[in-house]
């Protein structure tokens, strides 16, 4: 296979970074994917920072060795955690790496009009300080409010059921970030998308909600050129999934929220750390 034929890996610890993916295959639409969603892993929001940077370079180890062209984590606890030793990792296989956090900060502090920014994410990405590091690097002088959400993610990945108890939960996480009085909102968790309408109804309208998605595969493109492997104007490319949990359940999840066939899920054994 040619390098630009090579697929394009993303890497989540489930189904969240399908929404990431979504963002590329409209932003790209005929370069290959591969997205390998370590679900027998999940949650990685509650792991500690060791723990997720053993997990991700063991990840991104076996991405690299099937052949891709380009990284991706399309997660945030990952990038939080182990942004630097991926970025090693790819820059030692001769290829790309783009992450999520970044994009999203800089989309933040460019719109937002009072300065003040919320971070709805998992505890690792909170925790890891990602967000507030990228934010201040904006140099604005901006008041973040970051929430942890620890069931959110969690509630998501079991399919999201539209139960009173849910949305209290999410009620619960949205108040701090209505008395901050915020005017952006970053969803600091690939899953969240999933769930921005009921995000969007508890915050009002006013207040805009900022994804990774379009800016990370606008970062995506910039590496491919430079690299001389992007896929330009033709058919429409595959995409195919692995998952380290149960493919039928990833299958069945990852078919509702992409709202593409996702065909036969392989399953991987357990990815060396
Ligand atoms: N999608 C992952 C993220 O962006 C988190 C979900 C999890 O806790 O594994 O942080």
């Amino acid at each position: 296979m040619s390098a630009p034929d090579l697929p394009i890996a993303l890497l989540d610890s489930g189904v969240g970074g399908l929404t990431v993916l979504h963002e590329f295959l409209v932003s790209l639409p005929s370069e290959n994917y591969l997205y390998l969603g370590d679900s027998a892993y999940f949650p990685y929001g509650t792991k500690s920072q060791a723990e997720l940077r053993g997990r991700v370079a063991g990840n991104l180890g076996y991405l690299i060795e099937r052949g891709a062209k380009l990284l991706v984590l399309a997660c945030n606890s990952a990038a939080t955690a182990a942004l630097e030793p991926a970025r090693e990792l790819a820059e030692a296989a001769g290829i790309g790496l783009v992450a999520v956090i970044e994009p999203e900060a800089e989309i933040a502090a460019t719109i937002s009009a009072s300065g003040r920014i919320g971070v709805l994410a998992t505890p690792a990405t909170v925790r890891g300080g990602g967000y507030r590091r990228a934010l201040n690097a904006q140099g604005r002088g901006l008041t973040v409010t970051e929430v942890a959400a620890p069931d959110l993610a969690p509630i998501i990945e079991q399919g999201f059921p539209f139960s009173d108890d849910v949305v209290e939960t999410v009620r619960g996480y949205v108040a701090p970030l209505r008395d901050a009085a915020i005017d952006t909102l970053i969803l600091g968790c690939t899953h969240y998308p999933l769930v921005a309408p009921m995000l969007q109804r508890m915050l009002g309208r006013d207040v805009r909600l900022v994804t990774a998605g379009h800016a990370i595969a606008a970062a995506a493109q910039r590496r491919l050129e430079a690299d001389g492997t992007l896929i330009g104007d033709g058919p429409e490319g595959t995409y195919s999934f692995i998952c380290s949990g149960d493919p039928d359940r990833f299958r069945e999840l990852g078919t509702r929220f992409l709202q593409l066939p996702l065909g036969a899920v392989e399953q991987v054994a357990t990815i060396p750390t």
